[in-house]
């Protein structure tokens, strides 16, 4: 369990996947900005066992109320180490900076558990919250990938962000003594 102020992020487990799948599946918890997808419960499975697949965290509250989640993969699959983040929560938990403190628990998480250089993420030019949520927690913008997603009918210029390990510096949230490696 990686833990917050507000949130804390857990590993999902086998018996999350439906609650997971079924907010992949939901274009209003994933989003106006992310492909229409369809996950079954045998693909989420096959996904957590996977090396190379999502790694999806469960973004909770306090009380224990699951909010949304955010994952993180490897930007080449083949032996690379460089990873990169997605999230979405659901909808009435939004604008209360949740996301913000997860982002940056994962961040944290990352650089003091895994090798990589950077971490990055990619965005829809137009989703702003997510923008925000990335420049709050220090990701700068690289630039435009065009054309680079197939969203809802046709291919869409994207933002990439990314930050560096020594952009990163220090722990912001966590501490060198609580981070475990998953
Ligand atoms: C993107 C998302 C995860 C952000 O989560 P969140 O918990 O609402 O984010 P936070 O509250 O931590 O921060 C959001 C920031 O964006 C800002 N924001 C939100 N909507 C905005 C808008 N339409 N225009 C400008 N700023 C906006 C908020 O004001 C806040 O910034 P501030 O703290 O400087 O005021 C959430 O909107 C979501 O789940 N969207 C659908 C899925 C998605 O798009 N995922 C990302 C794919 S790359």
């Amino acid at each position: 369990m990686l833990e917050g102020k507000n949130v804390n992020l857990r590993i999902m487990e086998k018996e999350d996947l439906p609650q997971f799948a079924e907010w992949v599946n939901k274009p209003e918890v994933f989003g106006e900005y992310n492909p229409l997808r369809v996950m079954s419960k045998a693909e989420a499975e096959k996904m957590l066992e996977s090396p190379l697949e999502l790694k999806p965290f469960m973004i909770e509250k306090k009380d224990g109320s699951k909010i949304g989640f955010i994952t993180h993969f490897y930007v080449l699959h083949v032996a690379g180490k460089q990873l990169e983040i997605g999230y979405s929560l659901v909808p009435s938990e939004r604008g209360k900076g949740y996301c913000t403190e997860a982002t940056q628990l994962m961040v944290d998480y990352l650089f003091l558990s895994k090798e990589t250089p950077y971490i990055q993420a990619v965005t829809h030019l137009k989703n702003v919250a997510s923008q925000r949520v990335l420049e709050k927690v220090g990701f700068k913008k690289e630039g435009i990938m065009r054309k680079r997603f197939y969203i809802r009918g046709e291919w869409t210029d994207m933002v990439i962000f990314s930050i560096l390990r020594e952009e990163w510096k220090e722990p912001k949230i966590l501490t060198r003594k609580t981070s475990e490696s998953h």
